[in-house]
């Protein structure tokens, strides 16, 4: 093709179409997709498109527990997708649907359906097209743009869903153990008797600070006058990973990275203990290798095996928060991943992201506006108040979830657990109550509901442990997601390099000479 002549989406669209009718089964049409390898099926009903179905509509409906034998595609497509004419001009047509979501999008003339184009396609043309992209407007805060494909999980905001590759995130903390979810993160399914023996087997002797690390822990866990055990965990993590000697991952097999997130993921919770109890003048206490992740977890704060209970709390807390979506801490660890840098490096821009006030540097403030509140009869004076004069109701709201975050129901369930009764959570339930209302009538169409740190200080308290030590926990977790995206990125990598719209003087003007 010559250089200046443009793409029509006619000549990057694919055709025939695979195609399904409102009637078909989501068994039948899973089939199809699965046989012929492909990612979506238009649907189509009297000569028209009335629909598209996609794998993830179906990782949706497995989620749900839907049967495939009786459930029809009417029920789980996209009603009425956007469509795209052949002749238009393929950098147009990528441009004017680059705010959408979609993955496919079929091509349609005289309303019939003639093939089905991918915007990766249309994207990879408009990125050698000569064209200004500058007028492509993207939303602030990368609001809602997909910059990546994962199998590692996603999150639907108005549903209040989320899950772990397949499968319900808030499920797999009901009715897994970490070690489990854990092995299904890094493997891609849950494991058996036998694989789960063997990881537990792999993963407990990695519970251990190299001496060379060791000896410098005591002067890291009292440096300055203030101590922010998630910026020691970032000194410390950082000499392990020297320690180590892990190397670029450009020049690193999978078994060699797989074998770094693992170590990094052991020694994670050891470190922050660790730290912790030297901080505070006390003597650190060995991992035991008998314990579970979570159960350990717990016992390196007192030198006490927690209660079953105890221990379940804390393993439901981190199941529930190894992962969730492209939040900022995972999409650092895939940008220094994709440039080909050790796993290392990567878990530590994460937690610099992760530290951040509007990540996961505040949890504890739930707990104290809980606190301050103090009673039922305060709590409508105290929100309305606090609302009223422009405040904000912390562990209320959320940039995904418009309606209730799933983690927050699953801790509320685990408060409810741990203390039934308990006049600390019926004041928690009570507040919640009254802030959404309150929310409602002073913040209408806002849609602001509690999210995942209402309940987990309170969890957190309840077990034990720390307010300072609430986002290191969070830390605990998350790293078993980061990592997972790491050896995702790792495995498929492309240089994550984007661009900006430069706003500045119109150059290029003289540079003055020397005065
Ligand atoms: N209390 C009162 N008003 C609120 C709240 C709240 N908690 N959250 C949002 N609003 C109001 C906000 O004042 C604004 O109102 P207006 O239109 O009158 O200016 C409107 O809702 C939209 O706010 P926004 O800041 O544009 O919303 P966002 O999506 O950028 O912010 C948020 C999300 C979580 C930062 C925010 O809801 C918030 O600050 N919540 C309190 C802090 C908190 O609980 N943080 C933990 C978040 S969960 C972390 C995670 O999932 O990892």
């Amino acid at each position: 093709m010559p250089k200046d002549a443009k793409m029509t989406v006619a000549d990057l669209m694919s055709s025939p179409v695979v195609t399904a009718s409102e009637s078909d089964t989501i068994a039948e049409v899973g089939k199809r997709m699965m046989e012929v390898g492909v990612g979506s099926v238009v649907v189509v009903e009297s000569g028209r498109v009335t629909g598209i179905l996609t794998e993830r509509d179906l990782v949706r409906f497995a989620a749900k527990g839907g049967e495939a034998a009786t459930a029809t595609v009417t029920q789980w497509m996209t009603e009425d997708p956007y469509t795209v004419s052949p002749d238009e001009d393929s950098v147009e047509a990528f441009k004017s649907l680059s705010q959408a979501s979609y993955r496919h999008i079929p091509v349609v003339k005289d309303s019939e359906l003639v093939g089905i184009v991918s915007m990766r396609d249309m994207m990879r043309i408009a990125r050698i097209a000569p064209v200004d992209f500058h007028d492509v407007e993207i939303p602030e805060g990368l609001e809602g743009v997909h910059v990546a494909h994962t199998d590692l999980g996603d999150v639907r905001g108005s549903e209040g869903f989320y899950h772990y590759r397949q499968y319900s995130a808030v499920e797999l903390a009901e009715k897994r153990t970490l070690e489990d979810v854990w092995f299904m993160m890094f493997e891609g399914h849950l494991p058996d008797h036998g694989e789960r023996k063997a990881f537990e087997e792999e993963i407990r002797p990695l519970r251990v600070i190299p001496d060379e690390v060791k000896r410098h822990m005591a002067s890291i866990a009292t440096l300055g006058d203030r101590f922010v055990p998630l910026e020691a965990l970032r000194a410390a993590y950082g000499l392990y990973a020297s320690s180590q000697d892990f190397k670029p991952n450009l020049d690193t097999e999978r078994a060699q990275l797989r074998s770094e997130a693992l170590r990094t993921c052991a020694v994670f919770p050891i470190l922050i203990m660790a730290l912790y109890r030297l901080h505070n003048g006390d003597e650190t206490v060995e991992p035991r290798d008998d314990l579970s992740h979570a159960s350990n977890y717990l016992y390196m704060l007192t030198g006490e095996v927690p209660s079953p209970e105890h221990a379940r709390a804390m393993e439901q807390y981190l199941i529930a928060t190894i992962d969730h979506g492209f939040n900022a801490s995972t999409f650092t660890a895939r940008v220094i991943t994709s440039t080909g840098a050790d796993l290392g490096s990567a878990v530590l821009g994460a937690l610099g992201a992760l530290s951040g006030p509007l990540h996961g540097g505040a949890p504890s403030r739930a707990l104290d506006m809980l606190r301050e509140i103090g009673s039922e009869e305060n709590a409508e004076p105290w929100l309305r108040d606090a609302v009223e004069h422009g405040k904000r109701l912390m562990g209320f709201g959320h940039r995904v979830y418009k309606t209730d975050d799933p983690r927050s129901v699953l801790l509320r369930g685990v408060a409810e657990r741990l203390e039934p009764g308990s006049p600390k959570v019926e004041l928690a339930k009570y507040v919640e109550k009254k802030a959404v209302e309150i929310l409602k009538e002073l913040k209408p169409g806002r849609m602001l509901y509690p999210n995942v740190e209402f309940y987990s200080g309170v969890v957190m308290e309840m077990i034990g442990m720390p307010p300072e030590l609430f986002t290191p926990t969070f830390g605990c977790s998350r790293v078993i997601g980061w990592t997972a995206h790491i050896l995702e990125q790792a495995s498929d990598n492309r240089l994550i390099r984007p661009a900006a719209s430069y706003t500045g003087p119109e150059p290029p003007q003289d540079v003055p000479e020397l005065d």
